[in-house]
């Protein structure tokens, strides 16, 4: 498990650095020595220790210069400090700079291995530690998971069901609807809870360096990498990996990926040594998977993969009950933050948030919640509270008619409606005149009446190249 359980002694003198390296090696810890305290500073970058023994005299850089460089640059280090006068003044001297433990020699074996043993004893804590702050906050339960409608009820069913389980999971849907809340509440509902939680995203990352993030690499394998780095397969090993966005990744990593699914092994960039984690593997796209493979972006195989269970979150304009059901939740949620007991949401208000498409989906409401709460005067939302859902609604693909009119005149709702038909059809159409007025079953002259009435013509770009005799 611990590969890198190494400790380096820094000493100038030959017979101390070969007596150290024989008292640790016959108790299993692996050795590296240097001779003075620039090396050291050199080792310590290049690869990982548990614990430095330094003494205090050196060549060049003193023990306790080098004691307090690394202090400063890598405080979780312990550093043991070895000196041959020892005074009480010295000691407090190293202690203060940042030394752990103190040996004056001469020392017996014993004494030192105590102190190794200290350290090590610390170093496993801190790694303990780093494990806790990695799992998941509060917030992540099914709890959390809010909803009444059907699909909801069966998504949580579904995830008490399949979450203890070993099985790779694959979440769609929309953008906002969850899925991270959902890959979370899986982890959580798992038996490996209580182990690490790594999220990866896959689209913050750039393509050159995501493969290193994912499994590691070997120092040197290519311009930057001066260290040895523990991929995220490694850190989330005895726990879960959430690969979130996982669309984004590059077809010649989701090779590399189907191999790791497959056996669980896989190689650090530029390393040779096959390592094997035990890993559960979550995934998470708001694409379209399935447009996604036929347009060859994203691999068959890895796909049926990571299909083993497939969880689908329905869109937030679909979950019957859940706008008004979520908004009082968030309502509650924002006010408790700021001190305020808000009234519940009045019928308008409920009317106009229920009336909205949602394209955000949750997050959308989140914030548009968030929004109203900062902008209330009291301690109801009002209306004016809420964004301009009308103008959103424009912004909404071309194809799209099931708008809410809500709000509108009988005239606007009809110019809005007129405007998003003619819109669409002249998308469907390539922006052809002639065939759009066609399917709309108006003339081409009547259609160029409406789009300059309607202000259509230059904001949709229609071109009128298409004039059948050159008008
Ligand atoms: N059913 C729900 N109950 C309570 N909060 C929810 C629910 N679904 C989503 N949320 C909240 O909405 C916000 C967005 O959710 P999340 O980040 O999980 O969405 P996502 O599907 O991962 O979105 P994206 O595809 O954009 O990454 C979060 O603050 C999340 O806590
Ligand atoms: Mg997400």
């Amino acid at each position: 498990m611990n590969r890198n359980y190494k400790l380096l002694v820094v000493d100038d003198e030959r017979n101390m650095r070969e007596s150290l390296r024989t008292v640790l090696e016959s108790r299993g810890t692996l050795v590296d020595t240097v001779e003075s305290a620039e090396e050291g500073l050199t080792a310590i970058e290049a690869s990982d220790y548990f614990m430095v023994i330094t003494d205090a005299r050196l060549e060049g850089m003193s023990g306790y210069e080098f004691l307090r460089e690394t202090h400063e640059r890598w405080p979780d280090l312990p550093v043991l400090m070895i000196t041959a006068y020892a005074t009480p003044k010295l000691a407090v001297e190293a202690i203060q700079t940042g030394a752990i433990d103190y040996l004056s020699k001469p020392f017996e074996p014993e004494e030192l291995l105590h102190s190794v043993n200290r350290c090590a004893e610390r170093h496993q804590l801190i790694q303990q530690n780093e494990k806790l702050k990695a799992r998941l906050p509060f917030g992540y339960q099914l709890d959390d998971i809010i909803g009444n409608c059907q699909s909801l009820k069966e998504l949580r069913e579904m995830i008490r069901t399949v979450g203890p389980t070993e099985a790779t999971i694959l979440i769609l849907g929309e953008s906002g609807t969850g899925k991270e809340l959902i890959a979370g509440s899986i982890h959580h509902s798992s038996h490996r809870r209580e182990e690490t939680y790594v999220r990866l995203n896959c689209a913050a990352i750039p393509e050159t360096l995501l493969e290193s993030e994912l499994f590691g690499h070997e120092k040197g394998s290519f311009t930057g990498a001066v260290k040895q780095k523990t991929g995220q397969v490694e850190e989330a090993n005895g726990g879960t990996l959430f690969l979130d966005e996982i669309g984004e990744m590059s077809r010649s990593l989701q090779a590399k990926l189907l191999r790791f699914l497959e056996d669980g092994t896989f190689v650090r960039v530029g390393g040779t040594e096959e390592q094997r984690v035990d890993v559960r593997i979550l995934a998470a796209t708001n694409r379209d998977i399935i447009d996604a493979i036929e347009a060859g972006e994203f691999r068959e195989d890895l796909y049926h993969r990571l299909n083993v269970v497939q969880l689908r979150v329905v869109p937030l304009r679909e979950r019957q009950g859940d706008v008004t059901l979520l908004a009082e939740h968030f309502l509650s949620g924002f006010g408790r933050k700021m001190n305020k007991l808000f009234q519940p949401l009045s019928s308008e208000v409920q009317h106009m948030l229920n009336s909205h498409h949602w394209p955000g989906n949750v997050r959308e409401l989140r914030n548009t919640i968030e929004r109203g709460v900062i902008l209330a005067t009291s301690d109801v939302i009002h209306p004016v509270n809420l964004p301009d859902f009308r103008l959103e609604t424009r912004l909404r693909k071309e194809d799209d008619l099931s708008v809410s009119y809500e709000g509108l005149t009988l005239e606007e709702a009809l110019a809005s409606f007129e405007r998003d038909m003619i819109r669409a059809e002249l998308a469907r159409n390539n922006s052809n005149l002639s065939k759009a007025s066609q399917k709309l079953g108006i003339s081409r002259h009547a259609l160029r009446y409406r789009m300059t009435r309607l202000q259509l013509t230059s904001e949709n770009g229609a071109n009128d190249e298409d004039k059948p005799n050159g008008e």
